[in-house]
């Protein structure tokens, strides 16, 4: 949550590079912006609240002079979206400027000792910073990145900082402790941001700072050392193979719809993910002897499904946890027998992150699947694979969760293979399928995208959704309940179809929309049942199913076609109907699905 970027370049206006970059992190939060720069000896400084786009509009960053500079893009934590609470925070003399995303636990302690020498003026954690470091430069004379360095001692929580004086006005100080921070490293310039793809168009070489890290950033040298212990670090050029054009629109309307249509891409390269790392990862599965599957949101319904398919191919035990539920529910359960599947597209989700260090400090050993490499969770795993989706800028996973899908499907094959418990015959079949999957999304885009906007468009103003399926469709209902209230605020809920009946359906009146996830698998003949249950409540039926099934097609208000698959792949096949349904109704409704309201890409916060 919150984007920060850091620019020293010795050729060029900062501001109008920082301005870019922000538009790129601006899926970590957008509830207001700023950006500070060194000219003539002075911080210039423009921030407000709102969307970057308003306020450059009202602004206009791109007329702040000077080559070095720091900007921010905010999730609000503490204190209400507002001009004095935006980043950049500055100290009392106006010549020190902070940018932070995370959350200084002891600010409360801190600020109730400066204040009494210093103007604090927001309601914000991260103005101690600034006025630590003031204080300690006034006191001991010393540098910036002495003070900053001084000043984080003192400091408790979670942050990735960048900081400008005026003083030296041509270095950059950043620091990480458990927010994700990444340095650019350019040609007569150097950068830092929250994530790479801020800074793919300025360059592809990167720096992945580890926690506890700090650097001193000037045009032509990066200097790193750990906060703590002042020892030098040597700085690790990885060289990314995302490019810049991954993280634009490319003619899109928006992230979202973009990112659905490179599902069959982002499938296609997980999809030939080396046979090796897929089967040491099952290895390790196999040799646990319990396994459980944590991550949040649209992580955890492909950590549902996953536990469906270890269980139906490889007769593998597992239990799929909500992250921020881990520690409390598996209190005692945890030991070096346990492994532990983490699942999180971005990497830094902090609860998911926490799940990870309570399971490790009781011995567990942790797998992750990721999309994001050098990130966190890559660092806390023991082995970690790596979907290919490419960025996801959207704030809504689609491209992310179908690559997790698929990953999962390749380990639950491989583990099928191990343990001898499904026929090889058979898992050479869903293995075909899986490979086909690509084709069959890409397909299903061209065949159906219109008619699936014509039905979102014709019930995208109802109030209230039940989103219904039976085994493993019940994690795609889930997913797809999920994607339409967060980017349509439209209510809704996912059951397991046979479990409706015992409340939900209480809530059943005469055109009340139930979408069913119901493909041509072993669950279809209840599943017909189900329908004919909210059919005899007069509920308006839409449904994903079989493209051949003519029964659940006469049931059903509206259906949307999809090839069959084996029933364990279905997740993969039928969640892109519901994707663009969710894409759709939000347009419709007129809200901009890349920037949900209240929510951010990359969930920092306990
Ligand atoms: O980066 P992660 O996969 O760990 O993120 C987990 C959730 O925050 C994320 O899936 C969230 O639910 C999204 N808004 C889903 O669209």
């Amino acid at each position: 949550m919150c984007g920060i970027v850091g620019v020293v370049d010795r050729n060029n206006l900062a501001s109008p590079i920082i301005h870019e970059a922000l538009k790129r992190l601006e899926y970590r939060g957008y509830d207001s912006a700023g950006i500070a720069t060194i000219y003539q000896n002075k911080i210039c400084l423009k921030k407000e609240k709102g969307k970057i786009s308003e306020i450059h509009e009202k602004l206009d960053f791109n007329k702040l002079l000077g080559t070095i500079g720091i900007g921010h893009t905010r999730w609000a934590t503490h204190g209400l979206p507002s001009k004095t609470n935006a980043h950049p925070q500055v100290d009392c003399t106006n010549k020190i400027a902070v940018v932070h995303n995370g959350i200084i636990e002891n600010f409360l302690e801190l600020r109730e000792d400066l204040a009494k020498r210093h103007n604090f003026v927001s309601e914000t954690d991260t103005e101690v910073i600034p006025h630590l470091i003031e204080e300690i430069m006034a006191k001991t004379k010393c540098d910036l990145h002495t003070a900053t360095r001084r000043a984080l001692q003192k400091v408790k929580g979670t942050y990735a900082l960048v900081i400008i004086c005026t003083k030296e006005s041509d270095t950059l100080v950043c620091a990480r402790n458990e927010s994700p921070l990444v340095i650019g490293v350019g040609k007569n310039a150097n950068y830092c941001a929250s994530d790479i793809p801020a800074l793919l168009p300025m360059t592809r070489k990167i720096i992945l700072l580890s926690d506890g890290e700090m650097a001193t950033i000037h045009h032509d040298k990066i200097r790193i050392e750990t906060i703590n212990g002042e020892v030098e670090v040597q700085p690790k050029i990885v060289n990314v193979s995302w490019t810049p054009e991954m993280a634009q629109k490319g003619g899109y309307p928006h992230f979202m719809l973009k990112e659905i249509h490179e599902q069959p891409h982002a499938l296609n390269g997980t999809l030939m993910i080396r046979p090796e790392v897929i089967n040491k990862t099952a290895n390790v599965l196999n040799d646990s002897e319990k396994l459980y599957i944590t991550a949040a949101g649209t992580s955890h319904h492909a950590g549902l499904a996953g536990r469906y398919m270890l269980s139906k191919l490889s007769a593998m035990q597992s239990q799929a946890i909500i992250s921020s539920e881990f520690s409390e529910s598996t209190a005692n359960l945890i030991d070096e027998d346990t492994t532990i599947l983490a699942i999180s597209q971005s990497g830094e989700t902090a609860d998911t992150l926490n799940a990870i260090k309570f399971a490790k400090d009781n011995g567990a050993k942790i797998v992750s699947i990721t999309n994001v490499m050098g990130s966190t969770i890559s660092r806390l795993s023991d082995l970690t694979l790596y979907t290919q989706a490419g960025p996801e800028i959207g704030v809504a996973a689609t491209k992310t969760f179908i690559v997790q899908l698929a990953s999962l499907a390749l380990i639950s094959l491989q583990l099928a293979e191990i343990r001898g418990m499904t026929d090889n015959s058979e898992i050479e079949q869903i293995r075909e399928e899986l490979f086909q999957t690509p084709r069959i999304v890409e397909n299903t885009i061209k065949k159906h995208e219109s008619l699936i906007r014509d039905i979102a468009y014709e019930y995208a103003y109802k109030p209230n959704f039940l989103y219904l399926g039976r085994g493993i469709s019940t994690t795609t209902a889930m997913e797809g309940s999920l994607k339409l209230k967060e980017i349509a605020y439209i209510h809704s809920e996912a059951y397991p179809a046979g479990e409706s009946k015992h409340g939900a359906i209480a809530l059943i009146e005469p055109g009340f929309p139930v979408v069913f996830i119901a493909p041509h698998d072993d669950t279809r003949e209840r599943i017909i049942g189900n329908i004919m249950e909210m059919k005899a409540r007069e509920a308006t039926i839409i449904s994903v199913a079989d493209e051949n099934d003519y029964e659940i097609k006469k049931l059903s208000h509206k259906m949307i076609g999809i090839p069959s698959t084996m029933g364990i792949l279905s997740p993969i096949t039928c969640v892109t109907p519901l994707q663009l349904f969710a894409y759709y109704a939000a347009t419709k409704r007129g809200y901009d699905p890349d920037k949900p309201r209240n929510l951010a890409k990359s969930v920092t916060v306990l």
